[in-house]
């Protein structure tokens, strides 16, 4: 695989370098152009044996840099959240659909790995599912192949700031669920269980592997590694 990661950065995106480069995998880990820690995470991904690449997000910059990289694979896992203030719609959807746009002009286009979310792909539930479920039905009409992952909560160690809320609605849910196996719902309750970054990435990169045509759509139960 020839991977270029957006959002390589984030909790998940790094996971995601490190084991693609880990594999032996070609990994290209983007960086936002005016990220204040470029060269720490330049270092970083280099260490992992990824190259860095701090493209604008801008269609025409990003479909050269996906021709002359020759990527067969995009994962795109960047988003915002409520506490940095962040436009889901401009961010989120945004910024994935440009990427989108760069890999529709490839002569070969690559498969499209998107990082979305338990509750996206119905209408009507807020500004944050609003965007993922805007940008999955893009994905979904583009005529592109890849996958669509739709997990509960990402939570683990390894975080740089400790998200505390999400480490309880975490812990609380995956509690909450656990009956559900004695009723005989265990399928349920891996579906909605919380999954951290690397078995997210292991995951995702697992599916990303699987040749097929059109878009898969994964949830918690089908990216945890088994066993
Ligand atoms: N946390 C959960 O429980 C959960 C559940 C389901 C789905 N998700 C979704 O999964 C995705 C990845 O999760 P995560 O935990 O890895 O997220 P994260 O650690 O917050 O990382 C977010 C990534 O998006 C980038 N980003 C944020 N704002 C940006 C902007 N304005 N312009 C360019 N890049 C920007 C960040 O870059 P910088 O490092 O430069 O800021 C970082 O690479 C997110 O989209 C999230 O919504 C999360």
């Amino acid at each position: 695989m020839n991977a270029f990661v957006l959002g390589a950065t984030g909790y998940v995106g790094r996971a995601v370098v490190e084991q693609l480069a880990a594999a032996g995998d070609g990994v290209v880990a983007h960086v936002r152009p005016d990220s204040p820690r470029l060269q720490q995470w330049q270092e970083r991904f280099e260490g992992f044996g990824a190259t860095t690449d701090a493209s604008p997000f801008d269609r025409d910059v990003l479909r050269d840099r996906f021709a002359a990289l020759q990527i067969d694979a995009v994962f795109a896992l960047l988003g915002t959240t409520r506490e940095r203030g962040g436009d889901y719609m401009a961010v989120d959807y945004g910024l994935t659909r440009v990427a989108l746009d760069a890999a529709l002009e490839q002569e070969r286009p690559p498969r499209f790995i998107y990082l979305s979310s338990l509750g996206a792909g119905s209408p009507g539930r807020g500004a944050y599912l609003e965007a993922r479920t805007r940008f999955e039905a893009d994905l979904l009409a583009s005529g592109l192949n890849g996958v669509i992952a739709r997990p509960s909560f990402i939570t683990g160690p390894g975080r740089d700031q400790v998200r505390v809320g999400e480490r309880i609605a975490g812990a609380v849910t995956d509690v909450g669920l656990a009956p559900l196996a004695w009723i005989g719902l265990g399928g349920r309750r891996d579906r909605l269980r919380s999954i951290d970054n690397q078995q997210l990435a292991a995951g995702l990169i697992a599916v990303a592997r699987q040749p097929g045509d059109g878009v898969s759509i994964h949830y918690a139960d089908t990216l945890r590694p088994k066993g």
